[in-house]
C-alpha cells in the first residue's frame, strides 16, 4: 500500500519545487517593476537630508528660517511699498552695531560726493548732489561680506554683480536732486552692464526730512501710514522715511530688462539731524572690482 504512494510522492515533490521558483521569480519582477516605478524605493544613507523630488519641506524649512528673531536686529519683515517702480522695504535688516560699524569705517574717508558724468564716466562736483560719501570694497571684512551676502539673498543678484558699498553723509539741508541710478551711455556699462537694481540701506534715523522720494511713482502716494511725517518734499512723492536698520530695495529695470522711468528717485533734504545711509548698485553681469 505503501508502494503506490513512495512512488507518486518524488514528481509531486517536484511540481511545488518548480511552483515555489515560478513564484520566486514573478515576485522578483514585481519588486524590481515597483522598484523601477519609483513606487518601493531603497532608503539610501543620508535620505533625511536629502530633500526627495516633490518635496516641499526644505522651502517651507526656509520659510521659518526668515521669521526667526535675531536678537541684535529685531524683527525682520519686507514690504512692498510700489509695484512701479518695483520697491520694497525690509525691515531691521541691518543691526545698529552693523550701521555704526559701516559709519564708524567710512566716517574718516568721507569727500564731497560725485556724480557720473554720463560723457566721460568721469566723476565730478555736482549741485544736484551736496552729501559726503566714501565707498568700502567689496568683500572688504567678515561684516561687510555678511551684509553683501544678505543683500544678495534678498534681491535674489549674485553678490559679484555688487558694487563696493558707498557710505553717504547727509547734514541739515543736503539732498541728493531726483535721478536714475542706471547709465544712457556705453562707458559706464562696460563693467557689469547695466544697473538692475539698488539696495538702499538706512544707518541712522532721520528726525525730520531726508525721506527717499519717488516723484513718478504710480499710485496713491498719500495712502502711505506715514503721511504726515513727510516734509514738503517727501510728500512729492511715494516717500520713504529713513529708519536706522531698514533696507529699501528698488529696480532700475523692468522684468523685460527695458528701463524703468518710474524709478526716478531723490533724497530730500534734511531738516533736522543728520543722515546716514548706505548704497549697493548691482548690476545685470558680474562687476569686476
Ligand atoms: C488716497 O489715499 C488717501 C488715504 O488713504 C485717501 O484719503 C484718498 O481719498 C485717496 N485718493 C485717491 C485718489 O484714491
Amino acid at each position: 500500500m505503501a508502494k503506490p504512494r513512495s512512488s507518486r510522492l518524488p514528481p509531486r515533490k517536484s511540481s511545488s519545487s518548480i511552483m515555489f521558483l515560478a513564484m520566486l521569480v514573478i515576485f522578483t519582477f514585481l519588486i524590481l517593476i515597483l522598484l523601477g516605478l519609483g513606487i518601493f524605493y531603497i532608503p539610501s544613507g543620508d535620505s533625511r537630508n536629502s530633500p526627495k523630488p516633490n518635496d516641499l519641506s526644505s522651502i517651507v524649512h526656509n520659510v521659518v528660517d526668515r521669521s526667526y528673531v535675531d536678537e541684535a536686529r529685531g524683527e525682520q519683515w519686507v514690504e512692498a511699498i510700489s509695484w512701479e517702480p518695483r520697491a520694497f522695504v525690509y525691515h531691521n535688516f541691518l543691526s545698529m552695531e552693523e550701521c555704526e560699524y559701516l559709519i564708524d569705517l567710512a566716517k574718516p574717508h568721507m569727500k564731497k560726493s560725485k556724480v557720473v558724468d554720463s560723457k566721460t564716466g568721469k566723476s565730478e562736483d555736482s549741485r544736484v548732489r551736496t552729501s559726503s560719501g566714501t565707498f568700502l570694497p567689496r568683500g572688504r571684512d567678515k561684516i561687510i561680506k555678511s551684509i553683501e551676502k544678505r543683500i544678495a539673498d534678498f534681491t535674489f543678484i549674485p553678490v559679484e554683480h555688487g558694487e563696493g558699498l558707498q557710505v553717504l553723509h547727509y547734514e541739515v539741508g543736503q539732498k541728493y536732486e531726483p535721478h536714475y541710478d542706471y547709465f544712457k551711455d556705453e562707458v559706464n556699462t562696460r563693467n557689469g552692464g547695466q544697473r538692475i537694481a539698488t539696495v538702499l540701506m538706512y544707518l541712522s534715523d532721520v528726525e525730520e526730512g531726508g525721506e527717499t522720494v519717488f516723484p513718478s511713482a504710480k499710485g496713491n502716494i498719500s495712502a502711505v501710514p506715514w503721511w504726515n511725517e513727510l516734509s514738503e518734499c517727501g510728500k512729492g512723492g511715494l516717500s520713504v522715511r529713513p529708519k536706522m536698520g531698514d533696507a529699501l530695495l528698488f529696480w532700475s529695470m523692468k522684468p523685460d530688462a527695458t528701463l524703468d522711468l518710474s524709478s526716478l528717485h531723490g533724497g530730500c533734504p534734511v531738516i533736522r539731524g543728520n543722515k546716514w545711509s548706505s548704497t549697493k548698485w548691482m548690476r545685470v553681469n558680474e562687476y569686476k572690482v
